[in-house]
């Protein structure tokens, strides 16, 4: 444990408070599709966590051994292995108390999220069905796109196998939280670290619903306009790095940084610190869909409390409003997929 000293100040650096003994840091994590864009860079960065102790990668590339064993030799304690094709899957799950999944194709210029679905969502049933069976207590932060399809499916392959627990799955928004910090960081002159932009709704173009009124610090713009156009850069950012990466990936290192924040979170949670907030899409009642992205708190079982929006101005309202024919239908399309 005293080789371990260093680790635990590192976390308390992070905020993460109230540990007794580092021999109680006893947390496996797998990563499904750790060989992609997303994956690598995510792994990388978990595998600097203090909170973990195993790293399982997992993904149908053959070359995820390789991935793991690159991984390994950074000098932090963190076990990493490498798992690939569906015969090493629950290996790879067993024991896992956190799953995350960036498994699936990613878009390319001219297409949206939903034209994911076909390829994404058997990929997101068949990973969740093996949840289900090697370690159905797992808290699930669902990457793949489009998220708003995805997460919907992943619970009902969990009911269908009756370990459902609406906590334990999460669809993963964080990246449009970070863009939202950084974007009203730049505008205000401030570091993006020290700016909170709530972003409610789904995860894709119009359901994007960043709620620039309650910025902390305050956004310095006040013209309806030019808050218009901050809303919709935020909305269509994915789509920059699309069109901007010109048919090579989406999103990759802002999400696997993304990633990282938020399995953060749920590990915080996880550990007994109180009050962790991040914006996820998840399973409530806050709105007419069954789910919705909102901030939320985390605890030992995954999502603690539904901290819900509070005040939206008119302008939200109405975007909010626009936006949820397109959740509903995102939503039901999974729900149908997953009954079929
Ligand atoms: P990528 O194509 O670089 O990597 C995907 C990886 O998934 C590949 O290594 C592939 O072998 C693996 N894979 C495919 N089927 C699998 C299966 N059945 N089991 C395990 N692994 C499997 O794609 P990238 O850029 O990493 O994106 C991954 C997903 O994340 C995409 O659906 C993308 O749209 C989504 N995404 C989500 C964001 C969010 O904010 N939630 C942001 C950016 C991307």
């Amino acid at each position: 444990s005293r080789a371990l000293k260093p680790v635990v100040s590192v976390a308390l650096q992070n905020g993460a408070k109230n540990f007794s003994t580092t021999s109680e840091m006893k947390i496996k994590v797998a990563v499904l599709g750790a060989g992609g864009g997303i994956g690598q860079p995510l792994s990388l960065l978990l595998k600097q966590n203090p909170l973990i102790s195993h790293l399982a990668l997992y993904d149908i590339a053959p070359f995820t051994p390789g991935v793991a064993a690159d991984l390994s030799h950074l000098d932090t304690p963190v076990k990493v292995t490498g798992h690939k094709g569906p015969e090493q899957l629950c290996d790879a799950l067993t024991d896992s108390e956190v799953v995350v999944i960036p498994a699936g194709m990613p878009r390319k210029p001219g297409m949206t999220r939903d034209d994911l679905f076909n390829t994404n969502a058997s990929i997101v049933r068949d990973l969740t069905l093996c949840i289900a069976s090697c370690c159905p207590k797992a808290i699930i932060a669902i990457i793949t796109n489009p998220v708003n399809s995805m997460v919907p499916i992943a619970s009902e392959v969990m009911k269908k196998a009756g370990v459902y627990d609406p906590n334990r799955v999460l669809g993963v928004t964080t990246l449009d939280i970070v863009r939202s910090s950084t974007f009203v960081g730049e505008i205000n002159g401030v570091d993006p670290r020290t700016v909170k932009v709530p972003v409610i709704g789904g995860h894709s173009g119009i359901t994007i619903i960043p709620l620039l009124s309650q910025s902390q610090p305050p956004c310095k713009l006040t013209d309806p306009a030019q808050i218009d156009k901050l809303t919709k850069r935020i909305q269509e950012a994915g789509t920059e790095v699309v069109k901007a990466k010109a048919g090579f990936g989406s999103a990759t290192l802002s999400m696997g940084y993304s990633g990282a924040r938020f399995c953060n979170a749920i590990l915080r949670g996880l550990k007994g610190e109180q009050n962790v907030v991040e914006c996820a899409f998840v399973k409530c009642s806050l709105a007419e869909s069954e789910y919705f992205a909102t901030p939320i708190t985390f605890g030992k079982n995954g999502m603690d409390k539904v901290l819900g929006y509070g005040k939206i101005n008119e302008y939200e309202q109405k975007i909010l409003s626009q936006a949820m024919p397109e959740l509903l239908k995102n939503i039901k399309k999974g729900v149908e997929f997953a009954k079929k």
